[in-house]
């Protein structure tokens, strides 16, 4: 096989076969096709497409690429989700206990924040002493023990995603919808689930910001984990807003655990109750939705779901105390408030900008190599239908020594206020589940 050929027929859009995509992926990350050539295909996979089955091969070829994580020991039904990325989102520091207090089985790799939006990684180790890397013997054994474990990804699991991510990148092919789902679903499916729970976000903060195109996204993904025996469902989300109040580290982190208490904001709370449903349901520990739902919010008032946040933190080296004092979490000296221009209704806040915002302060990073501050982010004060007076605080940028008055600037930018209320859009916009 050759390069030029394949990349010729991409080109001119032909089908390629599962072994010719195989060897493209296999070659490239043995060092034997170099990056101008693969460039060249990503370019011509962006214009032409990739069937469902080009998809499937694709996602099968970056898998092989790496190890995949076993969980083989750990016994039931393991359940995972993932969010295609949002501002704000923290429902994974919510769901994982809650589902574990519920008694499913929850081993879960998770990644790092990058450019607006943060990582579900970051935001745990803002807990003192949390510890995001376990060896494979002790993530088993602690899920066998505690039903939850969350470690970061290691550069083991699919590194051609990796590779190929970062041509991406900079080739302007990021956002084509065969080349997501193959990235995503390569790496759930590497990290060894039975049941995944998609999260796709659509809206101003999300990656694919037309609800057809995520419903698409959705279909194609769902399709990939089932062709691979897993049990999948997808939620289309919004993301017109970010999720919750909090975006950062250790503020998110606050406002998860208010959320595990029964007194979380309603958007946070309803999103986890609705993926949490369709994660039990996976589990096949409840038979229908109502009944899940049911469950869920059981284990939020009684101080279950928290008992288990607390467990799960101890196990992972973490001080289980930030469950009843948030103030031991690492604070940010400045607190600025964000005020409204005028009175009016808050008709939208634009999540990206909110993103950019934390993002400048330090709570999340522009290249990889930054380290995040734990303590910085933004918290809203007033969310979409809210009225608000001129001169009343929108949201408060929470700031160290750097970007204070870019944030500021940027959260005022985020925000559009305006004399009539704004129509409420459904947070769940659509389930795709076959
Ligand atoms: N998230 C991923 O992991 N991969 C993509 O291609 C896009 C979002």
């Amino acid at each position: 096989m050759q390069a030029y050929a394949i990349i010729k027929k991409k080109r001119d859009g032909e089908r390629l076969s599962p072994e010719e995509i195989s060897w493209f992926i296999e070659k490239y990350v043995a060092g034997e096709i170099p990056d101008y050539q693969v460039a060249a295909w990503l370019m011509a996979v962006y214009i032409r497409g990739l069937n469902a089955a080009e998809t499937v091969a694709l996602t099968e070829a970056l898998v092989r690429s790496g190890q995949r994580v076993d969980l083989s020991d750990i016994a039931g039904i393991k359940v995972d989700k993932h969010s295609t990325g949002g501002v704000g989102d923290k429902t994974t520091l919510v769901l994982a206990p809650l589902l574990a207090a519920a008694g499913a089985k929850v081993a879960k790799v998770s990644g790092r924040g990058l450019g607006h939006t943060g990582g579900t990684i970051d935001k745990l180790e803002s807990i003192p002493g949390f510890k995001t890397a376990l060896g494979p013997a002790e993530f088993v054994s602690q899920v066998n023990r505690v039903g939850v474990a969350v470690v970061a990804q290691t550069e083991t699991v699919v590194p051609a995603d990796k590779k190929l991510y970062a041509l991406r990148d900079v080739t302007a092919t990021v956002d084509s919808i065969p080349l997501i789902a193959a990235s995503i679903m390569s790496k759930k499916l590497a990290c060894g689930a039975d049941a995944i729970v998609l999260d796709v976000k659509t809206g101003s903060g999300a990656f694919v910001q037309d609800p057809g195109t995520a419903r698409e996204l959705a279909r194609l993904m769902v399709d990939i984990g089932k062709h691979a025996g897993r049990r999948v469902t997808a939620l289309i989300t919004d993301m017109d807003q970010p999720l919750g109040y909090a975006v950062g580290n250790a503020v998110e982190v606050a406002e998860a655990v208010e959320t595990l208490k029964g007194r979380g904001p309603l958007d946070l709370t309803e999103l986890c109750l609705e993926l949490g449903t369709r994660m039990l349901m996976l589990a096949g520990l409840a038979t229908n939705a109502a009944a899940a739902r049911a469950r869920l919010e059981e284990m939020l008032w009684d101080g279950r779901a928290l008992a288990k946040f607390k467990e799960w933190v101890a196990a992972q080296g973490g001080d289980p105390r930030v469950a009843d004092d948030p103030g031991i979490l690492p604070q940010a000296p400045q607190k600025i408030p964000v005020s409204s221009p005028r009175a009016g209704y808050v008709v939208q806040i634009n999540a990206l900008g909110v993103g950019e915002a934390a993002r400048v302060l330090g709570a999340g990073r522009a290249r990889k190599e930054d380290a995040v501050d734990p303590a910085v982010g933004v918290v809203l004060a007033a969310k979409v239908g809210t009225e608000v007076e001129a001169g009343e605080p929108l949201a408060y940028v929470l700031a160290r020594d750097k970007g204070a008055d870019e944030a500021r600037q940027l959260v005022a930018t985020a925000y559009t206020i305006a004399a009539r209320p704004p129509k409420i859009r459904p947070l769940v916009r659509a389930i795709v589940e076959k």
